[in-house]
């Protein structure tokens, strides 16, 4: 009986030619390593072509937040870059997340749009097959917190200017945090359709206050009730402008040379004149585009537009797919990790809570740095140090949330949480290095937290915690006496905070105002010399919600002694020493 490929082959020869097989070793063996071969083809190829395709999806991912002063325009340029993406059918379909006036009314109204805000905080489209994560972020001042936090998710930033005002104190703000990180960033100046600042003015504004070198990718013809359209540098295009045009068009004339006598037609002799001058200006006062030192943060490209028009919009869109960072290498305590390793990793930025207050659901927003997410996978907590199956992750389409099976780096995806997860905890498919750059900023306003039903402390402890865990704001606690001090950028979190307890965790609390100029967190190669410290000023000294030593300074000048009295110890304004 035949055991082995070349005995049945043998077995076949010897019925058909009815002799005895020529040398059935041989022909067994080269079958068997034949048959092994083609094993391994196909063993092997969709390993290769998953791989590839691995690859692939990274490559056409871009991540990135858009972040603007409130009111320049930044909710009407999402939904305008939406509209292109074919993610929305129609205007108004973005809920803007403003606040308007330092009110509890308008977050409460916000928070009944809460599903509706946790989809459009992210929202992903494709965009001639480049898949865009795009992440909101605050605009208004008390939430920077958030937006420092989402700017940590993305590869890069589009910043919104509006052209009348100019560039405005959040957005330096913001800038800052950009450049921190060197993130890549452009600039859109909004709101061309009205009488604004001069072009020049606006980028030399841009330079001074963003600190940041520009390179105009478009460039104006007039402004407000003159305004004739921008002219493409970079794909040498003219854009003619339109008022109150909803269209989705693609109506530019290409001209590649502006010499060309079509401009005369176009414009009219007197902005085609001026559009020849100030391009040519242009040319000699900044520097080409240069990818390199775009990538490097060092020079933002700059569009000039109208969002609101649907002007300009398709063009910023069209540069972003083509220069915009692919998904970036993050580094954790331990080394840097690349998005292309197959070990998946990521990290938690965002936390949006009891949704449905019923359930007490949480949803955390995980950017997904390294590997391949899986659903149902158990991941390690590198924090708890624990196994956590994710059985039903989200993605965030414009509008929509779904359950996905996988997800790449550079993709944000939702978690439901019940406690375990808070901002900056990193999971991984087994490493232990946790991802950095999460910082807390010391907070500019302190208050006291004081119990006002005592039948309820476990009950505003536990939402204070979890309120901390979502970075709404950040909890002190004395080492004399345990009492409690929150710290937040703006008024408007204390008014959050007692709401959510209320309504959330049916606990009351007061705040009580408490003199403090800033919290520090300590740091110092001396343990000795910190140990002195600690014991000198033992009244001052906190912890923050992670246990780490902060040192609770009352005013500007005894800081400044304290840092003298105590040279060996070093004070930091941020919790990432
Ligand atoms: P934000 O998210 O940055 O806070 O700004 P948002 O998009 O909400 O825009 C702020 C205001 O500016 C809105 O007017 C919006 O319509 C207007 N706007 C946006 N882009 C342009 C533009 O290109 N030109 C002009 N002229 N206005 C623009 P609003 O009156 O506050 O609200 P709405 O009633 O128009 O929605």
């Amino acid at each position: 009986m035949p055991t082995a490929v070349g005995d049945i082959f043998c077995a076949k020869l010897s019925v058909s030619s009815a002799g005895s097989c020529p040398d059935k070793s041989r022909i067994g063996r080269f079958l068997s390593g034949w048959v092994m071969l083609s094993g391994l083809i196909f063993l092997i190829l969709p390993i290769i072509f998953n791989h590839m395709g691995f690859n692939e999806e990274i490559a056409r991912r871009r991540t990135f937040g858009i972040i603007s002063h409130p009111d320049a325009g930044k909710t009407t340029l999402t939904e305008k870059l939406l509209l292109f993406g074919g993610a929305i059918k129609q205007a108004g379909a973005v809920k803007s997340s403003k606040i308007d006036r330092h009110a509890i009314s308008d977050f409460m109204e916000i928070e009944k749009q809460r599903g509706i805000s946790v989809a459009t905080s992210v929202m992903g489209f494709n965009y001639q097959g480049i898949k865009i994560n795009l992440l909101d972020t605050p605009g208004h001042q008390d939430f920077a917190e958030d937006t420092y936090r989402t700017l940590t998710a993305v590869d890069s930033a589009v910043i919104v200017v509006d052209s009348v005002k100019g560039v405005e104190t959040q957005t330096e703000k913001l800038m800052e945090v950009c450049r921190m990180r060197k993130t890549p960033v452009m600039a859109f100046i909004n709101k061309l359709d009205r009488q604004g600042q001069d072009p020049f003015d606006l980028l030399d504004e841009i330079e001074k206050k963003l600190n940041i070198a520009v390179t105009p990718m478009s460039w104006p013809i007039g402004m407000g009730k003159s305004f004739k359209g921008v002219y493409d540098l970079f794909q040498r295009k003219l854009l003619l402008f339109q008022p109150g045009k909803t269209k989705l068009s693609d109506e530019v004339l290409q001209i590649d040379d502006l010499a060309h006598s079509a401009l005369e037609q176009e414009i009219g002799d007197s902005a085609a004149a001026t559009l020849r001058e100030e391009v040519a200006l242009i040319t000699g006062v900044y520097p080409e585009f240069s990818e390199e030192d775009y990538m490097n943060g060092k020079v933002a490209p700059v569009f000039f537009g109208s969002a609101v028009n649907n002007f300009g919009v398709r063009e910023l869109l069209d540069c972003f797919i083509r220069i915009a960072p692919r998904p970036q290498p993050r580094n954790t305590e331990v080394r840097q990790v690349k998005p292309t390793e197959l070990d998946y990793s990521g990290f938690v930025f965002k936390i949006h809570a009891n949704m449905d207050p019923k359930h007490r659901n949480r949803i955390a927003f995980v950017r997904v740095c390294s590997g391949r997410f899986q659903r149902g996978v158990n991941y390690h907590h590198v924090r708890l140090d624990k196994k956590l199956r994710f059985s039903n992750a989200t993605a965030f389409m414009a509008q929509s949330k779904e359950i996905i099976e996988e997800a790449f780096p550079g993709d944000i995806i939702g978690l439901y949480d019940t406690g375990n997860l808070k901002i900056g905890d990193t999971i991984t498919e087994g490493e232990k290095g946790s991802y950095q750059g999460i910082p807390s900023f010391s907070p500019e306003i302190f208050k006291e937290v004081v119990n006002t039903d005592a039948m309820k402390t476990k009950q505003l402890e536990k939402g204070l915690r979890q309120l901390m865990d979502e970075g709404v704001a950040q909890l002190f606690t004395y080492e004399l006496g345990s009492r409690k001090v929150v710290g937040t950028v703006g008024q408007l979190q204390f008014e959050v905070i007692q709401h959510r307890l209320q309504h959330e965790y049916g606990a009351s609390c007061r705040f009580h105002p408490v003199g403090l100029y800033k919290a520090c967190w300590i740091g110092g190669d001396d343990p000795k010399k910190i140990k002195e410290f600690m014991k000198s000023k033992h009244r001052h000294i906190a912890k923050d919600k992670d246990g780490k030593w902060v040192f609770m300074a009352e005013t500007k000048a005894w800081l400044q002694m304290v840092q003298e009295n105590f040279p060996g110890v070093q004070f930091y304004m941020t919790s990432e020493l």
